[in-house]
């Protein structure tokens, strides 16, 4: 019954969207929330009220939702990536980019063996219920931003200046790093792909803070998730936790908070690592992704917007075109992947592909190196409005 649930929301956020007002619900489809809610929400070791008005629970790390999935039940959870850390130099000795906070606060951090989780509420998955229904009525993502394809990646690393975008309860805007392989087929599908960044989504949050976000899918098993809704990504980090609002965001003119990325695949168990502000935030593990993400065919680097029952779409990034000044604009710098032989490089700019669906609401620009805090940065953002589909 909890895995026919579980794995129904797994469909049903597949196409991980979320909207509308709280319906009247009847007795039944009450109770089945109840018992979802149950099966979402593990016993808390500790509890803690953050000053969002949400709650987080300190929960044991052996027994946190990933493990619910059917291709997890025998998984050894990895405590550690076994990556060496061979961060170039350039990265080390960067003291000046000032980095938001998002996650517990030092003092409440979970007690060890225990993770952070944000405690799913019934108006969470009222809403996620509707991503189904409101999938249908996706009126249009639009992208802006960097790619490279066609080749062997085994990782990618950003660092995102962080905005807050004013965002309709019917408009999405993020900004993300992220990593596929396989070929969008209707027919056959085989499309996996993982991203994580950050997001500003009232029908997903229920506010209309800006987030931490991760989201994986796997067409071939019509699987995948934004968050942690339902069973995947595997949390070790004892003070972040996976959609964490973030505190600091930048002005537009003034002070820019980043959120720096890495997602790394470590080369003995294929689970994808993910690192945020340095510190290892858990993994995306390789049975989620049918043997598909072995390695990634390609990589990518993005502002994103979206907009699902029609109207004007939402600023993306600092909601101005990028100008190449780093206050202006929103930027993802820092830039590396790891190529076949699992070494760290800067993109060439012969080598990536540039795009930006509609130049007039948004556009995105790659300027290789701007200066010794953001090294290599693609920038990118506009104002959205009348976008068409
Ligand atoms: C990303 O993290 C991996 C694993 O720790 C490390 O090997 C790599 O050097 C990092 N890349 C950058 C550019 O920091
Ligand atoms: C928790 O684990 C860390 C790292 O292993 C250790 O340094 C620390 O003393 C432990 N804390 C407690 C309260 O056991
Ligand atoms: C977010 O919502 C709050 C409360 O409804 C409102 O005061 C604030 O102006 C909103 N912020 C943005 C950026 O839309
Ligand atoms: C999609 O899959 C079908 C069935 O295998 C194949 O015939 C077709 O060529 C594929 N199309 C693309 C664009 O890869
Ligand atoms: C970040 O935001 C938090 C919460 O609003 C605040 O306490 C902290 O001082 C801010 N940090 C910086 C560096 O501005």
């Amino acid at each position: 019954m909890v895995i026919i649930l579980l794995l129904s929301l797994c469909i049903a956020t597949k196409n991980y969207e979320v909207y509308g007002s709280m319906p009247n619900l009847y007795k039944s489809e009450d109770l089945a929330l109840d018992e979802h809610l149950k099966a979402l929400n593990k016993a808390p070791i500790k509890t803690i009220h953050t000053e969002y008005g949400r709650i987080v629970d300190c929960i044991d790390i052996n027994k946190q939702l990933a493990f619910d999935h059917p291709q997890l039940r025998n998984h050894k959870i990895q405590l550690k990536s076994s990556i060496q850390d061979t961060k170039p130099e350039a990265m080390k000795r960067d003291k000046s980019t000032r980095y938001s906070n998002f996650g517990l606060n030092e003092k409440d951090s979970c007690p060890n063996g225990t993770i952070p989780i944000q405690r799913t509420t019934k108006e969470d998955l009222i809403r996620a219920n509707n991503f189904g229904t409101l999938a249908q009525f996706d009126r249009g993502s639009h992208f802006a931003g960097l790619v490279m394809k066609h080749r062997i990646f085994f990782g990618i690393v950003g660092t995102i200046n962080v905005y807050n975008p004013p965002v309709g309860d019917d408009q999405m805007s993020s900004a993300y790093i992220w990593l596929s392989s396989g070929v969008i087929n209707s027919s056959m599908p085989n499309y996996v792909v993982i991203h994580a960044g950050w997001q500003v989504y009232p029908g997903m949050s229920g506010d209309n803070l800006t987030h931490f976000f991760i989201s994986w899918e796997n067409s071939i098993q019509h699987t995948g998730c934004t968050n942690m809704l339902c069973p995947g990504f595997v949390q070790t980090s004892q003070s972040i936790f996976i959609g964490a609002p973030v505190k600091n965001v930048s002005i537009y003119g003034g002070a820019q908070y980043s959120m720096s990325l890495n997602l790394t695949q470590d080369p003995n168990t294929k689970n994808w690592w993910l690192k945020a502000q340095d510190m290892d935030v858990g993994y995306f593990p390789a049975a989620l992704f049918s043997n598909k993400l072995n390695f990634a065919m390609r990589v990518g680097w993005t502002g994103h917007t979206k907009v699902f029952v029609g109207g004007t779409s939402p600023q993306m990034g600092s909601g101005h075109i990028p100008d190449r000044n780093p206050r202006h604009s929103s930027y993802i710098s820092k830039l590396y992947y790891k190529d076949r032989f699992r070494d760290d490089h800067i993109p060439l700019k012969d080598s990536v592909r540039v795009y930006a669906d509609n130049p007039n609401c948004y556009n995105a620009n790659y300027y290789g190196y701007v200066d010794n805090i953001l090294q290599h940065a693609m920038m990118f953002g506009g104002p959205g409005g009348n976008c068409g589909l």
